[in-house]
């Protein structure tokens, strides 16, 4: 029998890895990541779904010394060593002027006349889909064996200032640290809820 394509299930190891087992991490092990790594993030995030294809998130990825004393001054008191040891931390922003790429991220339509004039609507879109590739950031980077640590503890204006510095139309979403996770940073696993408290099918 010819397995059907969408039969196709990855094995519990995988899933673990990606989902069971991962986990937030506030401490790393001095073990670093190298920049092809961080482009191989990319290659696979970058084929998640957005809206109209808008890929709004505009990304810093924060390895020098330098930049990460910039990131780390705008970051609460409890987050600023989650910065300072990790091997990299992502800025993950979003440009509110997405709508002037979509002539060719999205060339089926005219998609960028639906945005035009509408900032409101332009914010909203950003946020939603910068959220998502977020997310697919972080499926990615434990999909090739990394760990990461999200973190909204920061000044999100003075990290747009410091790394979208000449570009006022990006707003900054979240950071997230990036890494081998030190297993003695985290606490136990919080609460994940069986399928009848939190959903539904109707
Ligand atoms: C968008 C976002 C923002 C977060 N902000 C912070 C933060 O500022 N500082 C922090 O220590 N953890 C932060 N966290 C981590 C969460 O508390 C953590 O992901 C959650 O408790 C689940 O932990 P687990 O993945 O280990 O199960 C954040 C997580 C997300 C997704």
């Amino acid at each position: 029998m010819t397995t059907q394509y969408h039969d196709h299930h990855l094995p519990n190891d995988a899933l673990d890895q990606i989902f069971r087992e991962a986990r937030s991490y506030n401490g790393w092990l001095d073990k670093p990541v190298s920049d092809e790594q961080l482009h191989a993030i990319w290659d696979l995030m970058k084929m998640g779904p957005t809206s109209a294809n808008m890929l709004p998130a505009r990304i810093v990825w924060v390895k020098s010394e330098e930049a990460k004393a910039k990131l780390v001054a705008t970051a609460s008191a409890g987050n600023q060593e989650k910065i300072r040891t990790a091997p990299v931390t992502a800025v993950i922003g979003m440009d509110i002027d997405f709508h002037e790429e979509l002539p060719w991220l999205f060339p089926h339509t005219d998609a960028k006349s639906w945005f035009e004039g509408d900032v409101e609507g332009r914010k909203e879109g950003a946020f939603r889909n910068s959220s998502l590739q977020g997310a697919y950031l972080m499926i990615a980077a434990r999909a090739l064996g990394l760990d990461c640590g999200p973190m909204s503890g920061f000044d999100a204006d003075a990290v747009g200032a410091a790394f979208f510095s000449d570009d006022d139309k990006v707003k900054v979403n979240f950071i997230c640290s990036i890494g081998y996770g030190d297993p003695e940073s985290i606490f136990g696993r919080s609460p994940r809820p069986e399928f009848g408290k939190f959903n539904t099918i109707v």
